[in-house]
């Protein structure tokens, strides 16, 4: 990983954009890698994988050795726009709420953690990355060039949920997702390994009161800044 002395840029830089369920870090971390031509990692995505997973084997979530032997083996792969798992497209399938809801507590199993980081790790190639996720910029890249921790209010990403499902087509419930919301914000904030919270060295941002353009322009921003720094 970002080995490089400090006299020659490094040939991958990372950027990481870590934040809660619905904080809109996807979208942007997308956006960002495209904008600079980066690769990009959704780290969810293997959570969310490890998951279905588990539920496609009928393995309970709560089975740590049994749910780490599937995630480290896990056949997935991230090609033509699409998710596939075993073959199969799941890119619909691992963004419902139930897989969500797995994938929150996959992810707080320690073996199951330690069984997804070198596969991760794995996406920083030339000519660098941008992660997002949970534990991004804190455990996977501790030594990433930018850290971003993008937040809003559990109202406003609420919001942002309830309109995604809206426009899919799926029925949904505002005060219900504001529950889940913040059901799964606890789980991922206060388990032993890997919480979720923001990098000592990372940039806060509130997108409550942010468009998408602004926010990807601020990463951007962050991102010059530092490159500019070191
Ligand atoms: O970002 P997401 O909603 O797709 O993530 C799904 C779950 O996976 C989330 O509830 C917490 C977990 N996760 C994690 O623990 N660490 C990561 N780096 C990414 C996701």
């Amino acid at each position: 990983m970002n080995a490089a002395s400090p006299l020659t840029p490094h040939p991958s830089p990372v950027i990481t954009i870590d934040g809660p369920s619905a904080s809109g870090k996807g979208t942007v971390a997308e956006r960002v890698a495209a904008a600079l031509g980066l690769h990009f990692l959704d780290s969810g995505a293997l959570y969310r994988l490890t998951a279905l997973s588990a539920m496609q084997h009928r393995v309970a979530l709560t089975d740590e050795a049994s749910v780490a032997a599937l995630a480290s083996a896990l056949p997935a792969e991230f090609r033509e726009g699409a998710v596939w798992l075993a073959g199969q497209d799941v890119t619909e399938a691992i963004r419902a709420e139930a897989v969500g809801e797995g994938a929150s507590k996959v992810a707080a199993l320690p073996a199951v953690r330690e069984a997804l980081l070198a596969r991760q790790r794995a996406y920083c190639q030339p000519p660098g990355l941008v992660a997002d996720g949970r534990d991004m910029g804190t455990v996977v890249f501790p030594d990433a060039v930018a850290k971003v921790f993008l937040t809003a209010s559990a109202g406003a990403r609420a919001q942002r949920r309830y309109k995604q499902l809206i426009d899919k087509g799926i029925s949904a419930n505002l005060p219900a997702l504001v529950v889940d919301m913040e059901a799964r914000d606890a789980r991922d904030t206060q388990r032993s390994v890997a919480p979720l919270k923001p990098a000592p060295d990372a940039l806060l941002l509130d997108t409550t009161e942010m468009d998408i353009e602004s926010s990807v322009q601020a990463v951007l921003d962050h991102y010059h800044n530092r490159i500019a720094a070191n």
